[in-house]
C-alpha cells in the first residue's frame, strides 16, 4: 500500500509517501518547502499563497524521489488539526482534488499525534511521553486510556517562538533556534549564567514572561549574546525537562520521545538524555527531517488510521484548527 501525506498546518508545505507491505513499513519521499522571512513575524495570508505556489513542485519531487506514479496512490492524508486555518485550508484543498481525481480514500489527522507515531515508527520507542517542542506548539503528551493526553503545555506562545523572538531583538534572522544554539556554543568556554525567571505552573510552563525580561536585558547592552543565549536556553529547556519528568513519574513510562523543530537543538536533546538516564527511563529522537513539520508523518498517521477505518467522506474533509489531541479517539492502538 503506498500512502500519500500532506502537511500543511503551518511554515511547512510538505509532501510524504510511506510504502507498507505487511510488516514493512519505508519512507519513499519526504519533501518541503518552508515559507521564510527575514524580518516580519508569519502571516498566515502569505504562507497560505506560499503553499499554493509551491505545492505543484513538492508534489511532483515527492513523486519523482519516490519513482512513483501518482496513479500508484492508495491512500490520501492531509494535516487536518490543528493550525492555521489559511494554511490548513490549502492543505486539505489539494488532498480532497487529489482524492476525487484519483478515487482514493482521504484520511484527516492530528498533526500533533503524527510527531508521536512516526517517532515510534523510526525509533525503538513503544510508549513514549512524546515531548513536542515546535515553533507554535510546546506539549508533553503521552498515551492513556484511548486517548493522547496532554500532561502539561506552554500557556502562552511555543518555546520555537520565544527563542524566534528573541533571535529578531538581537537581529539575527528568522529560524532563530539554530543560531541560537550555535551562540550558546560559541565565545568563552564557560559562559556566565545570568538568572532569568524560572516559569512551570504545575505541569504547564509560560515564556512570554522570560522573553520580556531577556529583551530587557539585551537592550540594557550590560549582557554579552552569547550569555544571553546560553541563559535563555538552560532555562526554557530545563522548564521543558522539568515537566517531561513529571509526566514521566506520573504515568509510570520509561521512555521519552522527542519532537518538533525544536528538538533539532543538541542541548535540549543532551538535557533529556540525562534526566531519562538518572531515572532509569530512556530517551530516542528520530532525524532532524522528521523532527520539524513534514509529509512523511501525515502519511504514517494516515496509514493507521486508513488500517482502523478512520476514513472521511470528501463533503465532510474540513479543517479542524482548533481540534486539541485529546479530543481525538485512538482506534489504532
Ligand atoms: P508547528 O506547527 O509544529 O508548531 P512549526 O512551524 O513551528 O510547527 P517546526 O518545523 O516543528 O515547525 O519547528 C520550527 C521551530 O524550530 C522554529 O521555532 C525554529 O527556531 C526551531 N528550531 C529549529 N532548529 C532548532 C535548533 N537547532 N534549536 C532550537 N530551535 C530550533
Ligand atoms: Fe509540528
Amino acid at each position: 500500500m503506498i500512502i500519500l501525506g500532506i502537511e500543511s498546518t503551518a511554515h511547512t508545505f510538505g509532501i510524504g509517501i510511506i510504502k507498507s507491505v505487511g510488516k514493512k513499513n519505508s519512507v519513499l519521499a519526504n519533501v518541503k518547502d518552508l515559507y521564510t522571512t527575514e524580518k516580519e513575524g508569519i502571516i498566515p495570508a502569505k504562507v497560505a499563497d506560499h503553499h499554493v505556489e509551491v505545492c505543484d513542485v513538492v508534489f511532483e519531487k515527492a513523486l519523482k524521489e519516490a519513482k512513483i506514479k501518482k496513479e500508484n496512490i492508495d491512500v490520501i492524508a492531509f494535516s487536518q488539526s490543528p493550525g492555521l486555518g489559511h494554511t490548513l485550508r490549502i492543505g486539505a484543498m489539494f488532498a480532497r482534488s487529489l482524492a476525487v481525481s484519483l478515487n482514493k480514500p482521504l484520511v484527516g489527522v492530528n498533526h500533533c499525534i503524527a510527531h508521536l507515531e512516526i517517532g515510534r515508527l523510526l525509533t525503538k520507542a513503544k510508549d513514549p511521553i512524546l515531548l513536542y517542542a515546535s515553533g507554535a506548539n510546546t506539549q508533553v503528551i503521552a498515551y492513556e486510556a484511548g486517548k493522547y493526553r496532554i500532561f502539561g503545555e506552554t500557556l502562552d506562545i511555543g518555546v520555537g517562538n520565544f527563542l524566534d523572538t528573541f533571535a529578531r531583538a538581537l537581529g539575527i534572522g528568522f529560524p532563530g533556534g539554530p543560531k541560537i544554539e550555535q551562540l550558546a556554543k560559541s565565545g568563552k568556554k564557560y559562559k556566565k549564567y545570568i538568572e532569568l525567571p524560572y516559569v512551570v505552573k504545575g505541569m504547564d510552563v509560560s515564556f512570554g514572561g522570560i522573553l520580556t525580561n531577556i529583551q530587557t536585558k539585551w537592550n540594557s547592552q550590560m549582557f554579552s549574546k552569547e550569555d544571553l543565549c546560553y541563559s535563555g536556553q538552560e532555562t526554557v529547556f530545563s522548564m521543558l525537562v522539568e515537566v517531561t519528568e513529571r509526566a514521566l513519574a506520573h504515568t509510570g513510562k520509561k521512555e521519552v520521545l522527542l519532537g518538533g523543530g525544536v528538538a533539532c537543538n543538541k542541548r535540549l536533546q543532551e538535557m533529556v538524555k540525562i534526566m531519562c538516564k538518572e531515572r532509569g527511563a530512556k530517551s530516542f529522537v528520530p532525524e532532524n527531517q522528521f523532527l520539524v513539520d513534514n509529509g512523511a508523518m501525515i502519511a504514517w498517521l494516515g496509514k493507521l488510521q486508513f488500517d482502523a477505518g478512520i476514513v472521511l467522506e470528501i463533503e465532510k474533509a474540513i479543517i479542524e484548527p482548533y481540534l486539541r489531541t485529546d479530543e481525538i479517539m485512538v482506534k489504532w492502538r
